[in-house]
């Protein structure tokens, strides 16, 4: 059993325009929000309660997941007024959990724009097993450079973080999913902006402290990006393409690319679609042919547009670059 917390409250900058009225892990992909993979993933590694830690367009997650029955566990909600980062982030969403009765209960801290297929329960183990202050799943890149890096030594223990290099000394990188024994929250300052990745963790190996990373080759995606993004919906979907329920599409229209149709969409005569990320209520008029677009919730797109890597939404058109 363990707690966990999300961190679903950055603007997600680099996904703009999908950003402009979304936050980045309500985005769909493969029909449903990058956020309810996640708590699919978090409650199969017997997480039963959650807190999300929202800012940026915080409103958007409450309907959604409610108190969390329907995904059979309890989920919280804090609110920063302004971002705190993820170290002020986290400290900040722990004050929802009940820390005096945790005890040694792992807390399982995840980055909302990340889709995994590691083991999150063998995660906890190993954090466990070797009795450590926090432990991060570390992922193997072929290409660090973009990255910061994450060396360990020969029993797992993280020596450094290291910030993005030409010569990477490892191609192992934080994949963006910790476990932390309770006491590392009292090292995070409360109301105060702190990155984990930047301050909290540096700071805990300085200090000689049991920092270990969990190495897991599964399939991982950061989807920070409008490219990475399609691709994680594509990767999600084995068919030519993906319905959600309510959805009615005329047998004259063709969608293909592995492109996805959130709940109620509506998909007249001759329209086609390809590599295209639907989201739901969404009405696609006659003849419509869209190519790598994203279709926000709830629009209306008239009969005969052409349109290719664009967002489009009830309020806004603009280009998309993938
Ligand atoms: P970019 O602006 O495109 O870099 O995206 P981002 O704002 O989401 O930042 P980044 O990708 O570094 O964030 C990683 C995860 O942490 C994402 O799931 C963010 O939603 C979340 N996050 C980042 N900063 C904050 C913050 O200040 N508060 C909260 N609650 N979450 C945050």
């Amino acid at each position: 059993m363990a707690v966990g917390i999300l961190l679903v409250g950055g603007f997600g900058t680099r996904l703009k325009p999908l950003t402009s009225e979304s936050p980045k892990p309500m985005l769909p992909v493969a029909g449903l929000p990058v956020t309810e993979h996640q708590i699919l993933a978090a409650k199969r590694a017997g997480i039963h309660t959650l807190v999300l830690a929202t800012s940026y367009l915080s409103e958007v997650f409450t309907p959604y997941f409610g108190d969390g029955s329907k995904w059979g566990m309890k989920i919280l909600y804090a609110v920063e007024k302004e971002p705190l980062g993820t170290g002020g982030a986290i400290r900040n969403a722990a004050q929802m959990l009940d820390l005096a009765n945790l005890g040694d209960e792992p807390i399982v801290v995840f980055n909302g724009d990340v889709l995994s297929r590691h083991s999150i329960a063998d995660q906890i183990k190993f954090h466990q097993a070797h009795s450590a202050d926090a432990t991060l799943h570390l992922i193997e890149v072929e290409d660090a450079r973009a990255f910061g890096c994450v060396p360990t030594d020969q029993e797992g223990r993280v020596t450094a973080f290291l910030e993005k290099m030409e010569s990477p000394v490892t191609n192992s990188i934080n994949a963006g999913c910790y476990i932390f024994h309770p006491s590392v929250l009292d090292r995070i300052p409360l109301g105060e902006v702190v990155s984990i990745e930047r301050q909290t963790f540096p700071a805990l190996v300085e200090s000689g402290r049991p920092v270990f990373g969990y190495q897991e080759q599964a399939y991982w995606l950061d989807v920070g990006t409008p490219a990475a993004l399609f691709k994680g919906s594509r990767d999600l979907i084995s068919d030519e393409f993906h319905a959600m329920e309510g959805s009615t599409i005329d047998p004259t229209a063709q969608i293909t690319g592995k492109s996805s149709l959130g709940r109620n969409v509506t998909v007249a005569a001759n329209a086609s679609i390809d590599d295209c990320i639907i989201g739901d209520n969404v009405t696609i008029g006659e003849g419509v042919h869209l190519s790598q677009c994203f279709i926000f919730h709830n629009a209306a797109i008239p009969a005969g547009l052409h349109q290719s890597r664009h967002y489009l939404s009830t309020a806004i058109t603009e280009p998309i670059n993938l």
